[in-house]
């Protein structure tokens, strides 16, 4: 089972949307996924769910001993189950943060999603590379880095790379970096091409994902109706919606993720 972290040092670069998304477009292509809203203060649940607060989730399986199964929320896609960050009570939250900070704490949850047999764990977590991020990071197989095409993008790039490769020095087993992927692109906007040719410079080109995010106000659309971008009806789906697709197909490969009918180079549709 993958464990994939959506984590940057920077805030606000679009991870939670970047794990909603990619986690729907992942279940799409059959893989049985779990998408973990691991920031403490439930962003996933707030861009999916009017009433996110009332759900149980991550906490309550964590601290109550709330069965997996119980907590874990059907979707409309057969393959896709979410768990929330659950109802953490204010006065318990830099508790909760700091027993995420150690990185054995969910090793036991992975294990019950493992059992479970998930293919795709996908966790959003909160910015910054510290306390429960860094928590989270040790304890996942793999990151995939948003990084907004800004001109601090660079600076936070680099020491996220840093940092990662700091934590592998430690543990060769530790996560690893499937990749950046760049957010809120400008394609039409000159200073935008000159920060994703600079990336591509300072990055080995593998690590820099061939799909790239457009700033596209579906996005906020999509958030206010608590909905993914692929289910947003009425006409051709926006744009960004099929670059999450591609994004699935190129972390798919990345991730050595191999259905075994999928192996030969030629499918059939018809079985
Ligand atoms: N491609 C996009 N186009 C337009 N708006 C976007 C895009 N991606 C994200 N946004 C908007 O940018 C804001 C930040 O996005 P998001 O919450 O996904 O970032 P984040 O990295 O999870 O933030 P935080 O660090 O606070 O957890 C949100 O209002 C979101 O709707
Ligand atoms: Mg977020």
């Amino acid at each position: 089972m993958i464990t994939l972290a959506i984590s940057s040092l920077k805030g606000g670069v679009g991870k939670t949307t970047c794990a909603i998304n990619l986690a729907f477009s992942c279940a799409k292509r059959g893989w049985k996924t779990l998408l973990v809203d691991a920031d403490p203060q439930g962003s996933v649940g707030l861009s999916l769910s009017p009433s996110a607060q009332a759900y149980i989730g991550l906490y309550e399986i964590l601290t109550a001993g709330v069965p997996f199964e119980q907590a874990a929320l059907k979707t409309k896609i057969e393959t896709l189950k979410i768990v929330m960050a659950g109802k953490i009570p204010s006065n318990e939250i830099s508790k909760w943060c700091a027993s995420l900070s150690d990185g054995t704490r969910l090793a036991p949850f992975f294990k019950i999603a493992n059992d479970a047999g998930y293919d795709l764990v996908i966790l959003d977590t909160p910015s910054g590379l510290h306390g429960p991020t860094e928590g989270i990071l040790r304890s996942c197989s793999h990151v995939l880095v948003p990084q907004q095409c800004e001109p601090l993008a660079l600076r936070s790039l680099m020491l996220t790379v840093d940092f990662l490769n700091q934590l592998q020095t430690e543990n060769e087993d530790a996560c690893s970096l499937v990749g950046v992927v760049l957010t809120m692109a400008d394609r039409d906007v000159e200073d935008t091409q000159k920060i994703v040719e600079e990336i591509k410079r300072v990055l080995p080109p593998e690590l820099v994902c061939g799909a790239m995010l457009p700033r596209d106000p579906a996005v906020i659309h999509a958030s206010m109706k608590g909905m993914p971008l692929g289910l947003i009806r009425g006409g051709a789906p926006p744009a960004i919606a099929l670059v999450f697709d591609q994004l699935a197909a190129e972390i798919e490969t990345k991730l050595g993720l191999v259905a075994p009918e999928q192996s030969d180079e030629y499918v059939s549709l018809v079985v």
